[in-house]
């Protein structure tokens, strides 16, 4: 995945007290296959609106993406469905990826298995907790097990044990060949990643 020159402005306010607030300033970032790299930037310094355009979810006022492969994204508020069930996420995003059933069934299971909450398979996403909740959201972009995850803040609300489990998960994919953004406004292992980079001032600085 290739990004480079990417500007962004907010407008905020109504007119005539409208003004601009400009995020990013020309950022650029790659990463590349079978590589695990981390954004990294104290909070507002554009981390989401980068992931956000990155996937295309979010326009940029300038720049380019090239994504090479399928992209798979976590969002870092869980976009959910309070009354469907985590097994009900499961089929629906299914569905959407146009997987065929046995190979969504498939894929869940070991979902399940390699983050733990293989229990709340029918517990509304409404009554499940912060923890269970950041697990099914980043089931739901490992679900067609895309070439390239872009990951924002997976793990602030895991315990210590799915913390470890992420990143087994992140190696085995990593191993794979995949290539894998993680934003965080914090890098406690930075021996876990291969590269990081510094989002600050709206650009992207390798460290
Ligand atoms: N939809 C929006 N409209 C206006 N301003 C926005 C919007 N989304 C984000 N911003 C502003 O853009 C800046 C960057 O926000 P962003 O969410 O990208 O930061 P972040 O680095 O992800 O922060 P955090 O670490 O808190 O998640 C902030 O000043 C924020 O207030
Ligand atoms: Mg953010």
């Amino acid at each position: 995945m290739e990004a480079s020159g990417i500007e962004k402005a907010y407008r905020r306010g109504i007119w005539p007290l409208r003004r601009r607030l400009p995020v990013l300033r020309g950022a650029d970032l790659t990463v590349r296959a079978g590589e695990v790299v981390g954004l990294v930037g104290e909070n507002g310094s554009g981390k989401s609106t980068l992931m956000k355009i990155l996937v295309g979810a979010l326009a940029a006022d300038a720049g380019t993406v090239s994504v090479a492969g399928r992209s798979g994204y976590c969002p870092q508020v869980p976009v959910v469905y309070e009354r469907l069930t985590c097994d009900e996420h499961f089929e629906l995003f299914g569905r959407a990826y146009r997987m065929p059933v046995d190979a969504e069934r498939r894929a869940r299971r070991g979902l399940y298995a390699e983050l733990g909450f293989e229990r709340y398979a029918t517990t509304r996403a409404d009554q499940l907790s912060g923890g269970t909740l950041a697990k099914l959201n980043l089931g739901l972009a490992l679900l067609a097990d895309p070439e390239v995850l872009l990951l924002d803040e997976p793990y602030a609300g895991f315990d210590w044990d799915t913390y470890v489990k992420f990143w087994d998960l992140v190696a085995r994919r990593r191993a794979d060949g995949g290539a894998v953004l993680i934003i965080s406004h914090f890098v406690a292992d930075e021996e876990r990643f291969d590269r990081i980079v510094d989002l600050r001032d709206g650009l992207a600085v390798p460290r």
